[in-house]
């Protein structure tokens, strides 16, 4: 990927930082955005270190006026916007849909939906312009699947799905792709975080969520952290650009689903 330059939204920790380390890895100059300034700062440094050129800023994914000079900032550094990888996520309130709390599901909406539309609006200025750019949308089984009592996160993934397969339609001849993809259940960032509930709260909902995740991380159900990194560097490098619109599942067969589009499309 050398020569080409990325964002991250969300790159400051769990696998977004992962991710801005494999793309980097591969030769991407590679920008990272989060509002924790610490974090960021760690993974600049630790990432630096090890020979990959990052640059952080402070940007909240809700405020597109941040997020457009996030895109003036990297434009004017590198004068380009390859992929734009919208991986931010708010993972929501849990419990019973008839009693949560609607200003925290609200906010789960607006940055799991509306961060990754007005940060694609920022970088669609600069790549319908270039004729070429990449937007990957991290969504999740949670958005394909129904997810009872986490529906904030749920119902912001399926929409988020919806605004990839829209965009990707309506941006077919500009030379800019759009795809969902789906990490699986990766044993970092939220999902890390949700199985330290078991046994440290008093939230039946917590615990619960916790629980299921420890189950299914020893019934084997959790995708390798290496194969949701890998898959999303292919997807950043354009390997599977013909499947604008779709969802990738880190677990695919990628090279199967690549020729059977191409097969079909003939
Ligand atoms: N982990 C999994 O098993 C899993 C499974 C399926 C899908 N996914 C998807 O993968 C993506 C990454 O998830 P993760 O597990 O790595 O989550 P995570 O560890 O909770 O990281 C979330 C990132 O988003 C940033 N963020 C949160 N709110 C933000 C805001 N308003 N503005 C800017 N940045 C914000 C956080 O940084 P700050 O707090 O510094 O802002 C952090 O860097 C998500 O889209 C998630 O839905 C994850």
């Amino acid at each position: 990927m050398r020569d080409s330059t990325v964002l991250v939204t969300g790159g400051g920790k769990g696998l977004g930082r992962a991710f801005a380390e494999a793309l980097g890895q591969a030769g991407a100059r590679v920008f990272i955005t989060g509002r924790d300034a610490a974090t960021l700062e760690e993974t600049t440094e630790k990432l630096t270190a090890d020979g990959i050129l990052v640059e952080a800023m402070r940007a909240d994914v809700v405020d597109g006026g941040a997020m457009k000079d996030v895109v003036t900032r990297i434009m004017a550094i590198t004068g380009r916007l390859d992929v734009l990888v919208n991986n931010a996520v708010d993972p929501g309130p849990v419990g019973p849909t008839a009693d949560v709390d609607f200003d925290a599901w609200w906010r789960t909406q607006q940055v799991n939906v509306a961060g990754p539309l007005v940060t694609a609006q920022a970088a669609l200025a600069v790549m319908i312009p270039a004729g070429r750019g990449r937007i990957i949308n991290l969504v999740s089984p949670a958005g394909i699947k129904r997810w009872p009592y986490a529906t904030a996160y749920s119902v912001s993934k399926a929409a988020l799905l919806k605004l990839s397969e829209n965009l990707a339609a309506e941006l077919r001849s500009t030379g800019v792709t759009v795809l969902s993809y789906n990490p699986g259940i990766v044993d970092a960032g939220l999902t890390r975080e949700g199985m330290r509930f078991v046994g440290n709260t008093d939230d039946p909902w917590l615990d619960r969520i916790g629980r299921w995740a420890i189950e299914a991380r020893d019934s084997g159900a959790f995708t390798p952290l290496d194969t949701a990194v890998k898959a999303l560097v292919r997807l950043a490098r354009g390997d599977a650009d013909v499947l604008t619109g779709l969802v990738v599942n880190a677990e695919d067969d990628l090279d199967a689903r690549i020729s059977e589009r191409r097969a079909s499309s003939r």
